[in-house]
């Protein structure tokens, strides 16, 4: 193959950010409304106007034609659970009992053999099928599920990051490692793992109930040896789990004050929820960088509480958002981002539609320290695209005939949106689905 026939270019609509729409307003977007997205060795080329660029391509170029679809960076998720994808929709209850009474009976299959990978395999569908390129996962306490993910993600060439869980008490004897066992396999796995091809290893504490000091000061360990992993965990979702937390850790000022004993609260902290938040507590978030992840759709399914955006964003804290499969209880981050806009009304506060694309592809990037890599349409980075038709349901269709701008066009997709406007996912510049 000579250098130019590695040259690929997606011609339609092209919408990413370079800015924050919060701050910067409409000069945070860059819109093309005919333009070509130039892919050379499987990173973004050059992003910029049809009529400009068609010139510079090489004869044997590949032009793929997606007008009149929109081409955005593939979407990312900052907190999934991959072995709860059949725990999706579980009746009635709300976090503890949710995880005594649903969690903690499936995550136990994955000791049975296949079933990680199964579900591995099943997860990856899933989140391309609905444009996510790149999401947080969180395994089970099984080393193999995390081992299996990856081995399934590197295959596809995706960029993930994923964890296997510490967990040493307050969960079923099956599901339980120890401080040392927890330590060691997650040792192993960043050794396996962390840095090959596209994947990344996120230390993995499930949240203080269920991890010992001496577990939590283990995690905290590998963080320092580590400080390139990620760290995921979940703090603040639900009155009762605050309360017991507190009474497990009494020497602890409050719920991130656990954490932060141990060394797990830094700028590669990806914290899951934060809906009930003290004033010291968003003060130790914004000291220390860690992120606040916000998880919209698990946090109504649940009855967990609403989270405060407006609240984050004046206390300088960080933002991601996310599906939070299965507490949560869509795939598709265009879902999630409709139920933030209602989390959001609740509280007297908006969510533009810009502000809502910006959140899912830039934004989570930079949440996740990723944007050096993806989440954008800037030259260099690692070409994950999802192409969207909004108009792609029939009620869409109609609604869209009253739409008199992009502003419109976009909310009526974030508001109606999901995997059925996807018409096409790229993984580093591959098609990987073939929608609508
Ligand atoms: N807190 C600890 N584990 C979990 C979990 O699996 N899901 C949710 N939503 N919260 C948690
Ligand atoms: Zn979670």
């Amino acid at each position: 193959m000579t250098a130019s026939a590695a040259i690929r270019a997606l011609r339609g609509r092209l919408l990413w950010f370079s800015g924050d729409p919060w701050t910067q307003g409409e000069a945070a977007h860059h819109y093309v409304a005919d333009g070509l997205l130039v892919i050379e060795n499987g990173l973004v080329k050059t992003a910029g106007d049809t009529r400009s660029l068609l010139a510079t391509l090489p004869a044997d170029a590949e032009i793929i034609d997606h007008r009149p679809h929109l081409i955005m960076p593939g979407f990312i998720d900052a907190h999934i659970h991959m072995p709860q994808t059949q725990v999706v929709a579980s009746y009635g209850a709300q976090l503890m009992d949710w995880l005594n009474r649903y969690t903690f009976v499936e995550e136990q299959k994955l000791a049975q053999q296949g079933h990680a990978e199964k579900l591995a395999a099943f997860c990856l569908d899933e989140l391309l099928a609905n444009g996510t390129t790149t999401a947080a996962v969180y395994g089970s306490v099984h080393r193999q599920s995390a081992e299996a993910f990856f081995r399934e993600s590197h295959r596809r060439n995706t960029r993930m990051i994923a964890g296997k869980v510490m967990m040493d008490r307050n969960a079923p004897e099956a599901l339980t490692d120890t401080a040392e066992s927890g330590y060691r396999d997650s040792s192993d796995l960043i050794a396996r793992w962390h840095g090959k091809g596209r994947q990344l290893y996120a230390i993995t504490p499930r949240f203080a109930i269920t991890s010992t000091p001496e577990q939590l000061a283990a995690a905290g360990r590998l963080a320092a040896e580590h400080p390139d992993c990620h760290i995921q965990t979940h703090i603040d979702e639900n009155r009762a789990e605050i309360a017991f937390a507190r009474e497990l850790y009494p020497e602890a000022a409050d719920y991130a004050d656990i954490y932060r004993r141990f060394g797990l609260l830094g700028p590669k902290s990806l914290m899951g929820h934060c809906i009930h938040m003290t004033h010291n507590e968003w003060r130790a978030f914004a000291e220390t960088g860690a992120v606040a992840v916000f998880c919209p759709t698990s946090n109504l399914f649940l009855g967990s509480g609403l989270f405060d955006w407006a609240h984050a964003r004046q206390r300088g804290v960080k933002v991601a958002v996310a599906t939070d499969i299965g507490g949560g209880t869509s795939y598709s981050m265009l879902r999630t981002m409709a139920e933030a806009y209602k989390v959001l009304q609740l509280q007297g506060q908006s969510l533009s539609a810009f502000a809502a694309l910006h959140a899912i592809t830039l934004g989570n990037a930079q949440a996740l320290g990723l944007d050096p890599w993806i989440g954008s349409f800037e030259p260099g980075r690692e070409a994950d695209v999802v192409v969207l038709d909004t108009g792609a349901t029939r009620a869409m269709a109609h609604r869209l005939e009253t739409a008199r701008d992009l502003a419109e066009e976009l909310f009526v997709l974030v508001t109606l949106g999901d995997d059925r406007n996807v018409v096409a996912t790229y993984v580093a510049g591959e098609r990987v689905v073939r929608g609508g």
